[in-house]
């Protein structure tokens, strides 16, 4: 069958063997069978670029169910399977007065991939508010539990991205969640701006959802109309001397302190230095907003899309001396 429906860049690769899984039993037996050794682990398909065919068997993750497993004075405990969509998720908590996800709003993808890279936009991570998650070993067929500290969270980061790589399916995350007196993050530049705009001065958590989506529809092409993973690249840290010898030239470089001696550049503007805003090669292209963003405008493969990629980390490399490594999962 085709995946171009289950992958955000839109891209028409097939898979030869492909199960959807709705229960965990069902999961577990399916990793058990024999004739088919290995499996390709399919979530909400936001952070990955498929070059090739799948020969091996995709499971597509879709366990469903939201509730709440713990209550207390001033926080929940909101257990989410692996399979609901982010958003949905978030609006679901926004709905019942919980705060703690509403800086995340509007994020493509499904909750069981958003720990593998740690999930982050406007000021808050996804570890900020992880609980634990349940993760089932592909070899045994064993369910484990991850607090927020084994995951080992990292910018972009987790467990999940190496020493587990490969080895667990996420199969329902717990996160911590306010109930009353919600700790707000508003410090994100574009927040206040957007809140200012609304003449918002107490905004409620509902507000900053709205702020956040207002935000990223204006910046980010929409999956549905164009495809695309978000951020391609992660953003690189460099050292201080690097960011002096950059503002020699480019006295505006945009930095943000990470630690005394670090910052992080962001990606989308040393891409856009190079001239690659808004370019297009045949379907493959570089959104017109935001240089971070690639896009297939309408039948790239995935090798174009990976091609351009490429070429924009060589120019990069050219003119800034900088390694960008690219955020996306890439299937080669
Ligand atoms: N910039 C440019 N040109 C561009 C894009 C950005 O010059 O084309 C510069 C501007 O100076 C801008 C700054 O970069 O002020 C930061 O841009 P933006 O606020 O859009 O954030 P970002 O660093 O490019 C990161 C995340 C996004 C997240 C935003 C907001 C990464 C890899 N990306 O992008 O996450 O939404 O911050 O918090 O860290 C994603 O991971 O898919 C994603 C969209």
């Amino acid at each position: 069958i085709s995946l171009q429906n289950l992958n955000t860049f839109g891209i028409d690769a097939k898979a030869r063997f492909f199960l959807e899984v709705t229960s965990l039993l069902q999961l577990q037996k399916v990793l058990g069978l024999k004739a088919y050794p290995e499996k390709f682990i399919l979530g909400g398909g936001s952070n990955l670029l498929l070059t090739k065919d799948i020969d091996t068997l995709v499971l597509h993750i879709n366990l469903k169910g939201i509730s709440v497993v713990e209550e207390a004075d001033g926080h929940v405990v909101v257990k989410a399977m692996a399979g609901e969509n982010w958003h949905n998720l978030v609006l679901w908590s926004l709905d019942r007065g919980y705060g703690g996800l509403e800086n995340l709003s509007l994020i493509p993808g499904n909750v069981g991939t958003a720990p593998i890279q740690n999930i982050g936009a406007y000021g808050v991570e996804l570890k900020d508010i992880f609980e634990s998650c349940t993760a089932m070993e592909i070899a045994t067929g064993e369910l484990v539990e991850f607090d927020n500290e084994a995951c080992q969270f990292g910018y972009r980061d987790s467990i999940f991205k190496n020493k587990h790589k490969g080895k667990y399916i996420i199969t329902s995350v717990n996160f911590r969640l306010s109930s009353k007196n919600h700790g707000l993050n508003t410090g994100y530049g574009a927040i206040e701006t957007e809140l200012k705009q609304r003449d918002i001065v107490y905004p409620t958590i509902r507000d900053i959802s709205d702020a956040v989506i207002a935000i990223r529809k204006s910046k980010l092409p929409d999956p549905d109309e164009i495809g695309n993973s978000g951020s391609f690249f992660k953003n690189p840290v460099v050292s201080k001397k690097v960011v002096q010898r950059i503002k020699k030239e480019y006295p505006n470089v945009p930095s943000y302190e990470v630690d005394e001696d670090y910052f992080k550049v962001p990606a989308g503007w040393l891409i856009e230095q190079c001239g690659f805003k808004g370019k297009r090669f045949g379907d493959a292209g570089v959104h017109e907003k935001q240089a971070l963003v690639l896009v297939n405008h309408g039948n790239a493969t995935g090798e174009e899309i990976l091609n351009l990629a490429l070429k924009i980390q060589k120019e990069v490399k050219q003119r800034f001396k900088i390694e960008i490594q690219p955020e996306v999962n890439i299937i080669k």
